[in-house]
């Protein structure tokens, strides 16, 4: 049976993990980052050295062994039989994401990892296609913006970087070039969906937008499990 679906997209760095875990701890939901999936498979092709390589990636991938695991509401990924870590969240697997994740044989195989847990769990899925390609049938959609030097310094509190104006041009360029090249890739590029809210958090708390996203949620006939 499909489960109830929140589905939270938006740009690099826009807030939408953060929200969406917390979103999913409100309602215990689980949390799913697709950009988890993406990043999992971008760490395993450069360990191969498969970036770049179209068809060794395209084998690879085939081959590769990927599982979602759920624990305490969160769903973390195990790949070749590691569960990465920190690793994934870094600048080395950022800086190749996009380019891993724009070959549609890599998009159909996360594509299919994300509706399996959707068979078997109620779920708040973060990512940059969810409500338009994933899961169009979503009960509620949302789509997070923030302003990118916003984004650029969020990004760097989150690494304990410097917050020097440098710092920030140089992580904004990082972020502006990841957008573009997600929202120019043929196969489900970053937008909203028609259907989708936006909600710009650049002058919000944190936990305003979890509040807002939770009410929505509710005015659509959400409410927390109790089981
Ligand atoms: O948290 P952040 O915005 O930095 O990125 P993420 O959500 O972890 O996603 C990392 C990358 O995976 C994105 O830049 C996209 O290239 C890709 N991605 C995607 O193509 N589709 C999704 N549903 C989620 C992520």
């Amino acid at each position: 049976m499909s489960r109830r679906v929140i589905a939270i997209d938006g740009p690099a760095a826009s807030g939408k993990s953060t929200t969406a875990r917390q979103v999913a701890g409100r309602l215990r939901f689980v949390h799913v980052n697709s950009g988890l999936f993406y990043r999992a498979i971008t760490w395993a092709a450069q360990r191969h050295g498969w970036i770049g390589e179209a068809s060794r990636l395209c084998k690879g991938v085939a081959a590769l062994d990927i599982e979602p695991e759920v624990r305490d509401g969160i769903l973390s990924v195990r790949v070749a039989g590691q569960t990465p870590g920190a690793v994934l969240q870094g600048r080395e697997v950022s800086r190749d994401v996009s380019a891993v994740s724009a070959y549609g044989f890599v998009r159909d195989r996360v594509l299919s990892l994300l509706r399996a847990t959707a068979e078997v769990a109620d779920i708040v899925c973060d990512g940059r296609d969810i409500g338009s390609v994933v899961f169009p049938g979503a009960t509620l959609k949302i789509f997070l913006v923030a302003d990118v030097k916003e984004r650029a310094r969020r990004r760097l509190l989150d690494f304990g970087g410097a917050l020097s104006d440098v710092a920030i041009r140089e992580e904004a360029a990082r972020l502006e070039a990841r957008d573009r090249a997600d929202s120019t890739r043929e196969r489900a590029p970053l937008r909203r969906a028609a259907d989708a809210i936006e909600i710009d958090t650049t002058e919000m708390a944190p936990g305003d937008v979890v509040q807002r996203i939770v009410d929505l949620a509710a005015e659509r006939g959400i409410e927390a499990r109790t089981g």
